[in-house]
């Protein structure tokens, strides 16, 4: 049979061929002259597994770092596989340029720096660069993989990558080089999957010694401080024995702003673990019990947002927020599903059900309150003697949280996905993305058979959905608007602006808390009908206006 060509198609359109099994050798040898070299000049050598959204900036803060001297101290190799979704990544990072689109401009200035000045980073498709490693961190996703909508129990980790790249590592690392794992892992993973793993591949390459491993999560924010949000923020590391504890130490100090956000060491991967897993399930849980309030709310004439309000004032309730349409994010809606499933799945115990009572419901909740946002754009047109069937109805944000371009497990897909079941006609603002994928490639986006697509119908159509940066024109003729996220654009729209561009009065609805009293008001005088997600208080506003 004759190879057939495989490319990989990035964002942007750009296409790359997959290279062959002939190019791997030569591969290796460009990278392992570069490797020798840095070496000869006293730097570390670093491998960094899976340079997506987190390993790609990780690695160049590694590469970036310095001696006491100011002289550059570490040669950093990112590793990425040569899949269609992925391989892009490795010529664009090639280049000089950021495989992931970020709103901090530290990014784009980081990634090229040390690719084309200190020559300090380079990209692979070849992981036998792991042998010329002093230090491997590994960065590839474990996701957890839901069955049902609202149902978080179901669901079951993902580890095929990262036990993928555990073989690859124990196959090929030098018995001295120590591994990190930066993934987020069920706790467990590191000690009792990860671990036997190296082993075993040490075992059958004849190795003694035993493989240095230790564990540190990333805390990373998408947004304008994308880089300092791994660089210059705490972090909390352990190693699987006493030399790969002070290794992983060691290696944090030198290339994280360890002096200014000290470091935190446990005794064991399984606590550093636990700590990631129970600080999401905290902020999610934070956010979902606000949910039941938020009904309550739009049922007794009570503003939610101004009782968050109210109780931020209170030193020590500063940290309360409104939940918006959803809780996204790539963490949040799985990380406590991870903790649930290692219960039973990696540490043998079989009364989880009867332990896990909160964490799966915050979930659940966070999961499905967009639903709710449907509800009320049809109960609004409903109002205005008009279907949701068949309405043109604009979301304004498709990201997962304001002033981001980052749409994974948005709330406002599971608002586009339930209102287009019921024969909505969606359109898209979004000023900070270009290419909702969750929606345009569907059928492959997160992977094959994982889009929430699966627990809607009627959702094919929704391939050809565009993000529209045009708010006028975007609202030319719509029925009804969804403010979703609050984005900075979205802050001072006038209500005089939105009827006019929409040619009409029309449904708004507030999914964050984003319209003052007195937009309400206006939006009712112009004839329009208003609801809004955790603010009962409308209702009032539409009577006063309704006597005057
Ligand atoms: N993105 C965030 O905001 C965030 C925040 C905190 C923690 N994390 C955690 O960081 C980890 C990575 O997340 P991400 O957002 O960077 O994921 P991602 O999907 O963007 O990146 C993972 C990369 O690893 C690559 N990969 C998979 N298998 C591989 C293999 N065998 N060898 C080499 N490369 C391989 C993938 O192709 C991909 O490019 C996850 O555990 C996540 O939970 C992410």
């Amino acid at each position: 049979m004759k190879n057939e060509v495989k490319y990989s198609v990035s964002p942007t359109g750009e296409k790359f061929v997959i290279p062959s099994q002939e190019d791997f050798q030569p591969e290796f040898e460009k990278i392992e002259k570069l490797a020798k070299q840095a070496k000869a000049e006293g730097k570390e050598v670093v491998v960094v597994m899976g340079v997506g959204f987190v390993g790609a900036v990780m690695a160049a803060i590694v590469a970036d770092t310095v001696d006491e001297n100011g002289n550059p101290s570490k040669f950093v190799i990112g590793s990425q596989r040569p899949s269609v979704r992925s391989y892009w990544k490795i010529p664009v990072l090639n280049r000089g340029e950021s495989p992931v689109k970020a709103e901090d401009p530290e990014v784009d200035v980081l990634i090229e720096r040390c690719v084309n000045e200190k020559k300090t980073l380079v990209a692979t498709f070849n992981s036998d660069c792991i042998k010329l490693a002093d230090a491997v961190v590994v960065d590839v996703q474990c996701d957890y993989q839901k069955q049902e909508l609202g149902n978080m129990k179901s669901g079951e980790a993902d580890m095929a990558a990262l036990e993928a790249t555990m073989k690859t590592i124990g196959e090929n690392m030098s018995p001295d080089c120590m591994v990190l794992i930066e993934t987020t892992v069920a706790p467990g993973t590191t000690e009792f999957v990860a671990w036997p793993i190296l082993k075993k591949a040490f075992s059958k390459r004849g190795i003694d010694s035993v493989p240095l491993l230790a564990h540190s999560f990333e805390r990373v924010m998408p947004g304008r401080e994308y880089v300092s949000s791994i660089r210059d923020f705490w972090r909390v590391c352990s190693g699987c024995n006493l030399e790969a504890r002070n290794r992983v130490e060691k290696f944090l100090h030198e290339v994280l702003n360890t002096d200014e956000y000290p470091l935190t060491v446990m005794d064991r991967p399984i606590e550093s673990e636990t700590t990631k897993i129970v600080e999401n399930s905290y902020r999610a849980t934070i956010l979902a019990y606000l949910h039941e309030w938020s009904l309550f709310a739009e049922k007794n004439g009570v503003d939610l947002i101004k009782v968050i309000d109210a109780i931020k004032m209170r030193p020590t309730h500063s940290n309360m927020i409104f939940p918006g349409p959803g809780i996204g994010g790539y963490c949040l809606p799985k990380d406590g599903g991870l903790g649930y499933w290692s219960y039973k799945h990696i540490l043998g115990f079989e009364d989880g059900d009867d332990i896990f009572k909160i964490t799966p419901t915050a979930i659940d909740i966070n999961d499905t309150r967009g639903l709710h946002v449907a509800t009320l754009t049809r109960d609004a047109l409903r109002n205005m003697a008009r279907y949701i069937a068949g309405a043109e109805v604009l979301i304004c944000g498709a990201s997962y949280r304001q002033d981001v371009g980052d749409t994974r497990y948005s709330g406002s897909e599971m608002v586009v996905r339930k209102l287009t079941e019921l024969g909505a006609e969606m359109r898209i603002h979004d000023p900070y993305v270009d290419h909702w994928y969750e929606l345009e490639i569907q059928d492959t986006y997160p992977s094959p058979g994982t889009s929430w697509a699966r627990f809607f119908r009627n959702q094919d159509h929704l391939t050809e959905s565009r993000v529209s940066k045009d708010l006028k024109t975007s609202l030319k003729g719509v029925e009804a608007v969804i403010f979703a996220v609050p984005h900075d654009e979205y802050k001072d729209l006038d209500p005089d602006d939105i009827v006019k561009w929409a040619g009409g009065p029309i449904a708004v609805i507030d999914a964050f808390g984003m319209l003052s009293d007195e937009k309400i008001k206006r939006y009712f005088e112009l004839g329009c009908e208003v609801k809004a997600l955790g603010r009962g208080h409308v209702q009032r506003i539409k009577q006063e206006v309704k006597e005057k």
